[in-house]
């Protein structure tokens, strides 16, 4: 009897140990770093859509995973030092949000997945080998801008807007295509332009007050630099009476008149879900990039009311 007990009590010992090592948290969960170029509306929206869509999954598949948000504040340096320490920490999987902060972080690691979010031109910004097969350690989500519909959308809104001012800032890697579309577009429709090019948010008021003063209306493209000022520019215009197109919702959100873009809230959590899928085993190199299509009309009522124009056919 003295022996059957004694052999028990070793089975359960074992048995403990053996539950105590499973739970290691290594095993158990997985981490995530969070790379966020800057502060902007957009970029806000898709950092709570990616972390609200990995605890939503987190709970689906029974394991935790920890996430670290850094911000780098449009610091280059910042994107460095940060991608270095996700690195250093060797963490699971990295998220990056915006064109600068996924550029960063593939330089510094060819090794943890990287899954980008909202970078507007990922073959020529990121070198990978094409939106289906991007090969490497990267995958992640594009938004495609519709520029012909933003300036077709501008022209029903305020057909008489002849000069329009085009504003961006030169270091931006995702304005830049849209800038040249626009171009190309406007000058089919027998439109002249003005560029104001900055080369950092403290330019932007003065940009945008010569603009104003050549032109009738203004267009922003993808630019986070310029999205960051963007009620800068909203008020400037307000007051002068004149429209402001954007490429993306969170700008007219931030007092422009419309804009014709995806939507960031899916695309950051479709951003998540491919994390999670690598997280589970499945090879970035091979994973398609996906772009985000689905475009919708935004407008701001507010802003139209100020400046004297109907955008009611556009509200729902
Ligand atoms: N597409 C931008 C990039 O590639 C990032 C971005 C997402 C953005 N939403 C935006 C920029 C809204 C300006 C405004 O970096």
């Amino acid at each position: 009897m003295k022996t059957m007990k004694f052999f028990a009590f070793v089975v359960a010992a074992c048995m403990l140990l053996a539950g105590c090592s499973q739970s290691t948290p290594q095993q158990e969960g997985f981490s995530v770093g969070i790379l966020q170029y800057m502060e902007h509306t957009s970029l806000d929206e898709i950092r709570t859509a990616v972390e609200e869509e990995l605890q939503q999954k987190a709970t689906e598949l029974g394991k935790p995973i920890s996430v670290e948000v850094k911000n780098a504040q449009g610091d280059p340096t910042n994107i460095g030092t940060i991608a270095n320490q996700f690195v250093g920490d060797n963490k699971d999987l990295i998220i990056a949000i915006a064109t600068p902060a996924a550029a960063g972080a593939a330089a510094v690691t060819e090794e943890i997945p990287i899954v980008f979010s909202a970078v507007t031109n990922p073959v020529e910004d990121l070198q990978i080998d094409s939106l289906e097969q991007p090969g490497g350690n990267i995958t992640g989500t594009s938004d495609a801008i519709p520029v012909e519909k933003i300036i077709n959308l501008s022209q029903e809104i305020t057909p008489q807007a002849n000069c329009y001012g085009i504003l961006y800032c030169t270091s931006e890697p995702s304005s830049s295509g849209v800038v040249q579309q626009a171009k190309e577009a406007l000058e089919q429709q027998g439109k002249t332009f003005v560029e104001a090019a900055v080369t950092n948010t403290s330019e932007v008021q003065q940009a945008t007050e010569k603009l104003i003063e050549q032109c009738d209306a203004i267009f922003v493209p993808i630019d986070n630099t310029v999205a960051t000022a963007m009620s800068v520019v909203a008020d400037l215009a307000k007051d002068a009476k004149i429209p402001v197109y954007a490429a993306a919702d969170s700008m007219v959100r931030d007092g422009a008149l419309a804009s014709a873009g995806v939507n960031y809230t899916n695309l950051g959590k479709k951003t998540a879900q491919m994390a999670v899928e690598i997280l589970q085993g499945a090879n970035p190199a091979s994973m398609e990039v996906q772009v985000m299509e689905d475009v919708n009309v935004v407008v701001n009522e507010d802003t139209a009311k100020a400046i004297g124009v109907d955008v009611s056919q556009y509200l729902q």
